[in-house]
C-alpha cells in the first residue's frame, strides 16, 4: 500500500491551488455577494487544462490519471464549492460519461471540445417533481424517424445558461414495466430550437456559481445523439453519479481543510480572558474533529480514485465518500462559524460562505439519506453491483499519454509550464 502522492500528482495539486489561491480567492466575497461567476473562471480552468485533467491526451486531454481529479477538486474547493461544481458537472457527470459510453463519433463531437474547453457541459438530470426518485422522471423523448422529440423541464442544474452541452436524461418508454428500463439519455446542443434556460436566485450557497433551469419544447435530437442504448438512460445516470460524488467528496475534503486553516488562524489570534483562543479545550476539541474529518474524508476519497484507476467497480466505496465527506463538512464549517463567533456570522470573514456551501452538498448528488440507504443495502446483501455494459476505461498511462497529433502535445504541456 503506497500512500505517498506522484510527482505528476504534487504538480496538479500545485498548479490548482495556485489558481484558486491567487486568481480567485482575492474576489470570491464579491462574486458571492453579487451572485455572479467571476467571468474568467471557465475560461482560466480551460485555459489551464483543469477542465480536461483526467483524460487521454488523444481527447486532448492532459493525460493525468482520476486521483489527480480528486486533487484539483480539493484544491478548487478549499477556495469556493463553485469552482469545484464546474468540475462536478462539466467533467465529472457530462465528460467522464461520454467517456464512458459515447462512440468515437460522439467523443470527436461532443468530448474533445469539453476535454480542451471550447464547450462546456451540464447535467440534466433532475426535475422539478424528480430528484432523488431518478426512475420517475417525466421529461420525455418520443422516436420520430432519426430522431427523437424532447419534452419537459430540468431544474437544480449548475451550468445550465453557461453550458453549450447537455447530458440529459428521458422517458423513451412510457410502457416499461419497470419504469427505470424506460430511461434514455442523450447528448443535446443548449442552442437548439425549443430550447430555453434561466438561471435560479436566492440559494442559501454556491452564490457565486451558475444554477438554472432548462426547458424542452419539442427539440430534436438526432439519434446519433443518444448515448448508449435505449432503456440504459437509468444505468447511464448512475455511473455518471459514481464520476460526480466522487468530485463532490474530494471538494468537501477542501471545504473542511479550508475550515481547518480558518479555525487555526483566527484560534491563535483572537484573544478571549487573557489567552488566546486556541489555549481553551472546547476549541481545541473542534479543531480536532475537523482535523479528524479531513484525514478520514481524504484517505476515503483517495481509495475512491484509486479504484477508478485500477478499473474497480466503486459506486459503494464513492457514495460512502460523498456522505462521509459533505456530512462532516458541513459539521466542520459549523463549528468553523461558532470558533469565529460573532465575526463568523458576518461576511467578513469567509466562514459563513463556507456553511452556507456545505449544505447544499449533503443534498445535491444524492442526499445524505439516500447514500446511508445505500449504505444499509449493501452491508445488509440488499445491494449489489453488477457488471455494466460499458465501464470507466481503468487508468493506463500508455494509453492516456499515447500522443496522435502535436496539437495534443500542447495540450500536455499546458500543465507543466504553469
Ligand atoms: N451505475 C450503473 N448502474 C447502476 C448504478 C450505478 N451506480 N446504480 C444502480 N444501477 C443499476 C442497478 O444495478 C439496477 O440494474 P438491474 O436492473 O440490471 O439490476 C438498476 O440500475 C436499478 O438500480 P436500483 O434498484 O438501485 O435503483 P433504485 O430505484 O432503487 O435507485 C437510488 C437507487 C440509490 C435511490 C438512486 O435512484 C439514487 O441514487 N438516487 C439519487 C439520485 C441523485 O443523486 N440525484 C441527484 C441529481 S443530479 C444533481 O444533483 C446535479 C446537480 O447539478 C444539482
Amino acid at each position: 500500500m503506497d500512500f505517498a502522492l506522484s510527482t505528476e500528482h504534487l504538480m496538479v495539486q500545485q498548479m490548482v491551488r495556485e489558481f484558486a489561491q491567487r486568481e480567485v480567492a482575492p474576489i470570491i466575497r464579491e462574486c458571492d455577494r453579487t451572485q455572479q461567476m467571476a467571468s474568467f473562471v471557465l475560461e482560466r480552468m480551460a485555459a489551464l487544462g483543469i477542465l480536461g485533467i483526467c483524460f487521454p491526451l488523444k481527447y486532448g486531454g492532459q493525460g493525468m490519471d482520476y486521483i489527480s481529479l480528486g486533487l484539483a477538486c480539493e484544491e478548487l474547493e478549499a477556495v469556493d464549492t463553485t469552482l469545484r461544481v464546474v468540475m462536478s458537472v462539466h467533467v465529472g457527470l457530462n465528460s467522464l460519461g461520454i467517456f464512458q459510453w459515447g462512440s468515437e463519433e460522439q467523443k470527436e463531437r461532443f468530448l474533445i471540445p469539453q476535454v480542451k474547453g471550447e464547450k462546456i457541459a451540464c447535467f440534466g438530470l433532475s426535475e422539478p417533481g424528480a430528484g432523488s426518485d431518478v426512475a420517475n422522471l417525466s421529461c420525455t423523448a418520443r422516436k420520430d424517424g432519426d430522431s427523437y422529440v424532447l419534452n419537459g423541464e430540468k431544474m437544480w442544474i449548475s451550468l445550465a445558461t453557461k453550458a453549450h452541452h447537455a447530458l440529459v436524461v428521458a422517458r423513451t418508454n412510457p410502457e416499461a414495466q419497470d419504469p427505470h428500463d424506460g430511461l434514455s439519455a442523450f447528448l443535446v446542443e443548449l442552442n437548439s430550437p425549443g430550447v430555453s434556460r434561466g438561471d435560479i436566485h436566492g440559494k442559501l450557497g454556491v452564490r457565486a456559481g451558475s444554477t438554472g433551469w432548462i426547458a424542452f419544447q419539442d427539440v430534436r435530437v438526432p439519434e446519433a445523439n443518444r448515448l448508449g442504448e435505449e432503456g440504459e438512460g437509468f444505468k447511464i445516470a448512475m455511473s455518471c453519479l459514481d464520476n460526480g460524488r466522487y468530485t463532490v467528496a474530494a471538494g468537501a475534503t477542501g471545504l473542511i481543510r479550508a475550515c481547518l486553516e480558518a479555525s487555526v488562524k483566527y484560534a491563535t489570534e483572537r484573544k478571549a480572558f487573557g489567552r488566546e483562543i486556541g489555549k481553551f479545550q472546547l476549541i481545541q476539541q473542534k479543531i480536532a474533529y475537523m482535523v479528524q474529518s479531513y484525514e478520514a474524508a481524504r484517505l476515503l476519497y483517495l481509495r475512491a480514485g484509486w479504484m477508478k484507476n485500477k478499473g474497480l467497480r466503486n459506486t459503494k466505496e464513492t457514495s460512502l465518500a460523498k456522505w462521509f465527506a459533505t456530512d462532516a463538512s458541513f459539521q466542520a464549517a459549523s463549528e468553523a462559524v461558532q470558533i469565529h463567533g460573532a465575526y463568523g456570522y458576518s461576511d467578513e470573514y469567509p466562514v459563513e460562505r463556507y456553511l452556507r456551501n456545505a449544505k447544499g452538498a449533503v443534498i445535491y448528488e444524492g442526499t445524505s439519506e439516500i447514500h446511508q440507504l445505500m449504505q444499509a443495502g449493501y452491508a445488509l446483501g440488499y445491494r449489489q453491483d453488477g457488471q455494466l455494459r460499458c465501464e470507466l476505461p481503468p487508468y493506463d498511462p500508455d494509453v492516456w499519454l499515447a500522443e496522435t497529433t502535436s496539437e495534443s502535445k500542447n495540450q500536455k504541456d499546458k500543465v507543466k509550464s504553469t
